[in-house]
């Protein structure tokens, strides 16, 4: 489960929520998402869902943020698993998905779910903000590799004193 679906989850009031990441192409989503959900996913359901684009928009390379967050949902959607995988040199390296029908749908009540949110991108451990109690923290972790075996831990926090120790 993503830090994503838990906040589309809990739903926190406006102003109340914070989304952060350190990966920039997904952050300049969510924001492009805010302020022209209509053009981009028009956009994006525009390009044809096909192996031979999906090749195509895999190698664009976007000049403007609108351009990233349309190649962003259109590869997001029809790459097997919905994986996000870049190689070393950052290109985009998961195969065409084949997906019939991909979903590009997003819906009103989450698009004013991101409009409310404080949007950062940066590393966790230096999002700007004091943290309060009762306030819910969720982090995943990133992954690490343990011998063969790939492990990952995600962070529940529910804030009982006035600061987290071990960040
Ligand atoms: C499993 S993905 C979840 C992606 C997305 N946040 C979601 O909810 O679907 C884990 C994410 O952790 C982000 N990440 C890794 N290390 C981070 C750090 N130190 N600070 C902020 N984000 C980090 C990665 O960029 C990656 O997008």
């Amino acid at each position: 489960m993503g830090g994503g679906a838990v906040y589309f989850h809990l739903e926190p009031k406006i102003g109340k929520g914070i989304i952060n990441d350190s990966n920039a192409e997904l952050i300049n989503f969510y924001i492009e998402l805010s302020y022209n959900f209509k053009d981009l996913i028009e956009t994006v359901k525009s390009i044809p869902n096909n192996k031979e684009y999906f090749n195509k928009i895999r190698k664009f390379k976007p000049e403007t943020s609108f351009e990233y967050a349309v190649r962003y949902l259109y590869l997001n959607k029809t790459a097997y698993s919905g994986l996000m995988r870049y190689n070393s040199k950052g290109e985009f390296n998961t195969p065409y998905g084949n997906y019939k029908n991909p979903n590009f749908e997003i819906t009103q009540e989450q698009i004013d779910l991101v409009k409310s949110a404080e949007i950062h991108n940066c590393d966790f451990r230096k999002i700007p903000i004091t943290y309060k109690l009762n306030d819910f923290i969720f982090v995943i972790h990133p992954m690490w590799k343990l011998g063969k075996d790939i492990i990952s831990y995600s962070l529940l926090i529910k804030i009982k004193k006035n600061y987290i120790s071990g960040f």
